[in-house]
């Protein structure tokens, strides 16, 4: 999960736009970067091992001359991060360079194969097979786009790449299959790159590359092709809806601080989504004998807290099942009657991409919840709707999170309504209180960021925490754990409260940090008790619970106080907030970058 970019410039200097479109690709991965560009017939490559901030500077990247040229930003699948595994690859000769995004299956015998043809490799990686195979091709007097159609045809796995070579230095030819790609066109050229945000700043006119297409980019424009048969494919622009400043950092000093204070706006946005989209998924879910909630990371947790609503609300069971593990678990069952609402805010991640491709082939209907236009999903699914975050750059999910526990909230209490499970009043109580949710956000975004610094600055030290919540607290406390685990590297534990007499008790000792999620509801009585079992034993005591919540409060070593009158069902949305803005000031007090947690990536679209 790397990021491409790529662009043909009717006039001026490419590089820096190049070296911004990595920037705003650095999400998808960033342990090292490569740049070509072409300059009076000659290829140049700079690449190496590190961020794009500071390779740039070492290998004077501004020094590069040329309107025409591509950048690669990595996250390491074949080969160490060092400066030979560094994209761009090239052919024997240097004339060819490529950058690709995915995994090429089946390498090593396509290397193999070269090997005997007399070529020679200098790097680990599966990408390296493709300038080869095209510069093998073009051995017979065919052109760079042809060359690249045949070379592609050969290729098993997924890959998003671009090419550009110093043979044809007026165009930059690239394609997909599974990994994403979007087109651009703007006055003074012609863009790809792995993501929208990487082109915003050029252009709000787009193409999404589909699955199997190849695309030749000239100052002109781009032509378009299928990979299996070359025949040519027209399709139109599209306009972006957001806009750039979206995808900006504004004051805050990260992306993940911006996303997280943008909830009130995502959540206003995700309470207005379109009608016949909600009808038509609500439809296909109550038609569903067995209906799966699958997802990944938070996405999976969205998957977990939408089966309690969907329970308590619909009385429709769902199997809330993480994406990885769903083929093996439920492979061999899934079909017909199978309803597959699958859950991801990029909408490319493999896991649950392959999830749902099972899934498809043995005839189980498919839906989407994504927040990305054009994402696989949405191309995949027999109905899909987007979650109205915009944009999200972050690693860490934020906003994007809250936003699919509001759908899921809506979508429930839409198909209540359908099998008549809750009366007049009951729907329009609920619905209230779903209004009422970016309100609350609000609030909590208002009162609570000083008091969660201080908490962060008093348990700084801790070296493992754990979550607690029961029923759909559950599902926040996981989220809670994930986004402090993913960003601070502490060790930390999560599961619902009931299973600590199982085991997990045995490892709290004096002073254990243990940070209850404990709304108002249901399961009140029994986090008590949890919260006693864990006190007993020396835990430190964190709850986010109700304000005034004097029960609570009375058995916590510290509380941050939730607005009254949150019910429950909805209280993973505000209740995941001050559990974001934990892990984000204790990663900033450790000195570490909240965006680009290490080793992670913000859509992983490789097994
Ligand atoms: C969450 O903070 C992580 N970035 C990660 O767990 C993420 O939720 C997971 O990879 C799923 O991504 P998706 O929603 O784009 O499918």
């Amino acid at each position: 999960m790397c990021g491409i970019f790529g662009c043909v410039l009717l006039k001026g200097s490419a590089v820096e736009q190049i070296q911004d479109g990595i920037k705003r690709l650095e999400y998808r991965g960033y342990d090292s970067v490569g740049i070509a560009m072409v300059d009076h017939g000659v290829l140049q490559i700079r690449k190496d091992a590190g961020k794009l901030s500071d390779v740039s500077k070492r290998l004077k990247f501004s020094e590069m001359r040329g309107s025409i040229g591509i950048g690669h930003t990595r996250w390491a699948t074949h080969g160490a991060p060092n400066m030979i595994n560094a994209h761009p690859h090239t052919d024997s000769n240097g004339r060819i360079a490529v950058i690709h995004n995915g995994v090429i299956e089946n390498f090593m015998e396509l290397k193999k194969e070269l090997i005997e043809k007399g070529h020679s490799f200098v790097s680990r990686t599966d990408t390296e097979v493709i300038p080869h195979l095209i510069e093998e091709e073009m051995k017979g007097d065919v052109g760079l786009r042809d060359a690249t159609l045949r070379a592609l045809r050969r290729l098993k796995g997924s890959y998003a790449i671009a090419v550009l070579s110093s043979l044809e230095p007026d165009k930059i030819v690239c394609a997909r299959h599974e990994s994403p790609l979007v087109l651009g066109v703007s006055k003074n050229g012609t863009y790809c790159a792995s993501d929208v945000p990487a082109i915003r700043p050029y252009t709000n006119k787009v193409v999404y590359l589909r699955n199997g297409e190849l695309a030749v980019l000239t100052v002109g424009g781009y032509e378009i092709m299928r990979v299996s048969d070359g025949a040519e494919i027209s399709r139109d622009l599209e306009e972006v809806s957001w806009d750039l400043e979206m995808a900006e950092k504004q004051e805050y000093p990260h992306y993940m601080l911006k996303e997280i204070y943008e909830q009130p706006t995502s959540l206003r946005y995700g309470l207005r989504l379109q009608e016949k989209y909600v009808e038509l998924i609500t439809t296909f879910l109550d038609r569903g004998k067995e209906v799966f909630l699958v997802g990944a990371g938070t996405s999976q947790h969205s998957c977990i807290a939408g089966s309690y609503i969907f329970a308590k609300l619909a009385r429709l069971t769902t199997y809330p099942v993480v994406s990885s593990e769903f083929v093996e678990r439920y492979g061999s069952t899934v079909g017909i009657d199978s309803t597959i609402l699958a859950v991801s805010q990029s909408g490319e991640t493999y896991d649950t991409l392959k999830a749902i491709d099972h899934s498809r082939m043995r005839a189980a209907t498919v839906l989407g919840l994504t927040n990305t236009v054009g994402s696989t999903l949405t191309r995949v699914s027999r109905a899909y709707i987007i979650q109205q975050s915009g944009p999200e750059i972050g690693v860490a999910a934020t906003k994007t999170f809250t936003s699919q526990v509001l759908v899921l909230s809506q979508l429930a209490l839409r198909l209540a309504r359908l099998r008549g499970k809750l009366s007049q009043d009951e729907i329009d109580e609920f619905e209230a209180k779903l209004k009422k949710v970016p309100g609350w956000v609000e609030n909590i975004l208002e009162r609570s960021r000083e008091p969660i610094k201080s908490l962060a600055e008093k348990y700084i030290g801790d070296k493992l925490f754990i979550f607690l919540g029961r029923g759909i607290s559950s599902a926040t406390a996981m989220e809670g754990r994930l986004k402090l685990l993913e960003i601070t590297y502490t060790p930390a534990l999560a599961y619902p409260a009931g299973e600590s007499k199982h085991g997990p008790i045995s490892i709290v000792e004096k002073g254990t940090p243990c940070v209850f999620v404990c709304p108002r509801g249901d399961t009140h009585a029994e986090i008590i008790g949890s919260i006693m079992e864990m006190k007993a034993r020396g835990a430190r005591i964190i709850s986010i619970c109700e304000e005034g919540d004097s029960e609570i409060e009375g058995i916590s070593d510290d509380t941050i106080g939730m607005p009254k009158g949150i019910p429950e069902l909805l209280s993973p949305i505000p209740y995941a907030v001050p559990l974001q803005l934990l892990a984000y000031e204790l990663a900033v007090l450790r000195g570490l970058d909240p965006d680009m947690p290490r080793n992670l990536a913000k859509s992983v679209t490789v097994p």
